[in-house]
């Protein structure tokens, strides 16, 4: 299998509420929850989808070319409210996103996700956008590179890292992956270097594809795009991501913000969702062992008021 998806029956019951609805999924990839919404909705309900990978729009435009219900764009989650224009949709009944990289991008060569190829060091998910992780280490000064990796990648070495990086680059220019491996591997003891390699790959696939302020941005357009009773739900796969998530839903559930202690309340805020699912849900011991990709995964679900 290309990619396996995870929580895919948690994630799918909990987004599925009308039968006849209008669904998003902002995250195609190989179409797993997508074929899983598709059961779930009659002839009447309809199903939007994106991604920014070429392939995995590809895919999916190949593999739902019969089903008149589904459409799919080949673009940013974050152009939700453009596309909803496009076609001429006021709401959604639920949103849905499984974020970061599929198991294809990650296994995928080519695609350039991999520490553990020699391949091209460039990270994006369209490589028409903003700048490769090549062209980013070949320009930035020290400090801003040892802030993206511990930030981005919770890296402690950061600053060890980016000063090799900056010596390094004065000889030759950075092009490939086991190029900047190669800095990883030299100072870091064995038995870290997994662990050290997947934190700067994934810090500099965060910065490369903006990948928190794209999360953020499309929360907020989510809210606004969601009908009453509609819901949103989003599998996330690191800390970071998480975070984003909690934080946004637990802002848009709460109906007042003003200091503790004041006797009216003067803020003006409105809720706008109430939480679904309180903790997050997790994959079960069987899915982690059935799929080792999943063990990060958390699921969080919230309603439009
Ligand atoms: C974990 S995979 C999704 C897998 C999918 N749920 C399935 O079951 O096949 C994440 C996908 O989201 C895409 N992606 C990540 N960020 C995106 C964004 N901001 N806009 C659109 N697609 C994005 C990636 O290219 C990747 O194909």
């Amino acid at each position: 299998m290309i990619h396996q998806p995870v929580l895919l029956k948690e994630s799918v019951d909990f987004l599925t509420t009308k039968i006849d609805g209008i669904y998003f999924d902002g995250t195609a990839g190989f179409g797993g929850h997508s074929t899983e919404i598709l059961k779930k909705i009659s002839s009447k309900g309809r199903l939007i989808a994106t991604d920014k990978d070429q392939s995995a729009f590809e895919n999916c435009k190949r593999l739902f070319s019969g089903d008149a219900r589904y459409s799919i764009f080949n673009t940013s989650f974050t152009n939700i409210d453009t596309i909803s224009k496009i076609e001429f949709i006021e709401n959604f009944d639920g949103i849905f996103a499984d974020l970061g990289v599929s198991s294809f991008q990650l296994d995928n060569i080519e695609a350039g996700f991999t520490f553990r190829e020699d391949t091209s060091l460039d990270l994006r998910m369209n490589k028409q956008d903003g700048i490769s992780a090549s062209e980013f280490l070949n320009s930035a000064d020290q400090d801003k590179i040892a802030k993206v990796l511990f930030e981005y990648g919770e890296e402690k070495n950061s600053r060890n890292i980016a000063r090799k990086i900056v010596e390094a680059r004065k000889n030759e220019k950075f092009e490939s992956t086991f190029q900047l491996r190669k800095i990883i591997e030299d100072l870091t003891p064995q038995r870290f270097v997994t662990k050290s390699l997947s934190r700067v790959f994934q810090a500099l696939r965060i910065l490369v594809n903006n990948e928190l302020d794209e999360l953020r941005l499309f929360i907020d357009k989510s809210v606004n795009l969601l009908g009453v009773g509609g819901r949103i739900a989003f599998i996330t796969f690191h800390s970071l991501e998480d975070r984003i998530v909690k934080e946004k839903f637990k802002y848009e559930s709460l109906s007042c913000i003003c200091p503790p202690g004041t006797p009216v309340c003067i803020c003006g805020k409105k809720q706008t969702l109430k939480l679904v699912t309180h903790k997050p849900v997790i994959p079960t011991d069987n899915e982690i062992n059935n799929n080792k990709r999943s063990r990060s995964a958390k699921l969080r679900v919230a309603e439009k008021v």
